[in-house]
This record gives structure tokens, C-alpha cells and sequence, in this order.
């Protein structure tokens, strides 16, 4: 286990480290103490055994002992908590959704990402929000992980401290597509991020998707290409590589039927995907209606056509 690269993870590290240390130090103690008794009292020594009435002194002891341990490591635990409660105001906002199976962030000036793009050594407030069910945020190498629950706002703060890319997982399971709801969490320093926040760079390990949109880039920052595939290999849904003018045998309000793909198709299946559900997959894809803008859909329609 590498050390952690946020200031919250110090902390966590820390106090892990203490518990388990005290519980190694009990688990020797107790099985020191049972192997001894074990051997000294045992029955061929001790043919008689004896009834005790008990011992104020010893009891007050095994009592009053662990609470104390207890209490202490409850107040090394408290001491982390509490920071992670108090946001600094100063804090870079981030809007975080999660959504099956993809995350997705949106920055104040209005850029998009599906990597979650980190200002070095800047306390970061992450606003966590759920398009569909309850996912989790989770940065192992931030020591941070948080719930994004529909309908509710969640925060969660650290202050990344080493630059660099460290893996972002969905720690909720969330259906088929969970363990895929995979992404990066990039750290850059002041310069890097303030070249990225102003659409001039691309990230470092990332595939985001500035304001002026690319059909290709909106399906990687809204999540689509966890289920749809460009290559032709179909995953939890249909691949997206040349169906532009096939005919596709869909249910429609439980009939089959043969449609053929074309614009109009496509703009429906984004907006409403269970009004046509193209035979042998789920109907799991969440509709994207107030999600997409007029013209994102129209770069994604354009992009699919393309795509020969
Ligand atoms: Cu989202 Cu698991």
C-alpha cells in the first residue's frame, strides 16, 4: 500500500495504522496470556477445579482498561472525521455525476470531463449528484469515497497534494456495468490546470470534452461508450460502428418490429431509449431527455453516421 497523496489521507493512514496496531498488540497479548494459562492449569497440574467469587481489582481493570483504548481510538478516528466535515470556503467546486455506468464533471466555466481534472495542492469540494441510482465516489489513493445519491446533493473535499493519475471507482454496485464505471482522477500542477480549464491543452490521461463539442468526445464524457462500443463489438448495448442505414428489429411497446436506423431513430433511442429496444439487450439505457442539449445530440447523430 502506497502512501496517500491527499491531506485527508495523511489522517486516515494514521489512524488505520494506530488501530491496527493496537489490535496486533491485543491479539498477541490475548494469545500469549491463553497458550500460558493453558499449559500452567492445565487438568493433570490442576486435577481440582475451583470456583472463584471474583476479583474487584482484575475487573475494575478489563473494564476500565479497554474503555479507555476505545475512547482513544474513537478520538483519533473523530479528529479525521471533523475535517472532512468542515469544506474550506476557499474550495475549488467541482460538480460530479454519476449515472449507469459513468461518471461525468462539470467544471464553473462550463467544461465537461469524464476524468475527474484536479487542481494541485488546492482544496477541491466535489458536489456529488446521481442521474439514476446511488453510486459511490471512491479515490483510493485520496483516502475519499462518498455516496452520489438521486435527488441529493453530497459534498466531498480533500486537497490533492502529489501530482499525478490515481484511479476513480464506483464503490456502490450499480448493475451490469458497475465494475466498468471506471475513470482517472488527474492532478495537475497550477499551470497544466489552467491551460486544460481554458479548453488550451488536453489533460494528461484524459479524454475530456471542451464546450465546442466533438460527437466522438460526447460519447466518452457522457458515459455512452461504457455500453456502446465504436468497433463493432456489441457490449450491454448494441455497437454504434455502422448502423447508420441497417434495419434493426427493435420491441416497441412489446411488439417487435423492424426499424430502420436512420436520423430520426437516432434521436429517439438518445432521448426516449424504451420507446424502441433493439431485440436481444436490456432496456437499462437511461434517457437522455434534459440531459443532452439540442446541439450535443446532433453532433452525437452526426458522429454515429459516420461511422462506417
Ligand atoms: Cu455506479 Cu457501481
Amino acid at each position: 500500500m502506497s502512501g496517500a497523496v491527499s491531506n485527508l489521507g495523511k489522517n486516515t493512514d494514521a489512524t488505520f495504522i494506530v488501530i491496527i496496531g493496537i489490535c496486533a498488540a491485543l491479539f498477541a497479548l490475548i494469545i500469549a496470556l491463553t497458550a500460558y494459562f493453558t499449559l500452567k492449569y492445565r487438568r493433570n497440574k490442576h486435577p481440582l477445579a475451583q470456583d472463584i467469587e471474583g476479583h474487584f481489582f482484575l475487573e475494575t481493570t478489563w473494564t476500565v482498561l479497554p474503555v479507555i483504548l476505545v475512547m482513544f481510538m474513537f478520538y483519533y478516528g473523530w479528529l479525521g472525521y471533523e475535517k472532512r466535515r468542515e469544506v474550506p470556503e476557499d474550495a475549488y467546486t467541482i460538480k460530479a455525476f454519476g449515472q449507469m455506468w459513468v461518471w461525468s464533471f462539470e467544471y464553473g466555466n462550463g467544461m465537461q470531463a469524464s476524468t475527474l481534472n484536479l487542481p494541485l495542492g488546492r482544496p477541491v469540494k466535489l458536489i456529488l449528484n446521481s442521474r439514476d441510482m446511488i453510486h459511490s465516489l471512491y479515490i483510493p489513493a485520496f483516502r475519499v469515497k462518498q455516496d452520489a445519491v438521486p435527488g441529493m446533493e453530497r459534498v466531498l473535499w480533500f486537497t490533492p497534494e502529489v501530482a499525478g493519475t490515481y484511479d476513480l471507482f464506483c464503490a456502490e454496485y450499480c448493475g451490469t456495468g458497475h465494475s466498468r464505471m471506471i475513470t482517472k482522477a488527474v492532478v495537475m500542477n497550477d499551470e497544466e490546470f489552467k491551460a486544460w480549464s481554458e479548453g488550451k491543452t488536453e489533460a494528461p490521461a484524459a479524454q475530456e470534452a471542451a464546450p465546442s463539442l466533438s460527437g466522438e468526445g460526447l460519447l466518452k464524457a457522457k458515459g455512452c461508450t461504457a455500453c456502446h462500443t465504436t468497433d463493432g463489438k456489441p457490449l450491454v448495448g448494441p455497437t454504434l460502428k455502422g448502423i447508420f442505414g441497417t434495419k434493426v428489429r427493435v420491441t416497441t411497446g412489446g411488439k417487435e418490429r423492424e426499424v430502420t436506423v436512420d436520423e430520426e431513430y437516432l434521436r429517439r433511442s438518445e432521448l426516449e431509449p424504451a420507446s424502441d429496444v433493439v431485440v436481444g439487450f436490456p432496456p437499462i439505457m437511461p434517457p437522455q431527455k434534459g440531459v443532452l442539449k439540442e446541439e450535443e445530440i446532433d453532433a452525437i447523430v452526426d458522429y454515429i453516421k459516420g461511422l462506417k
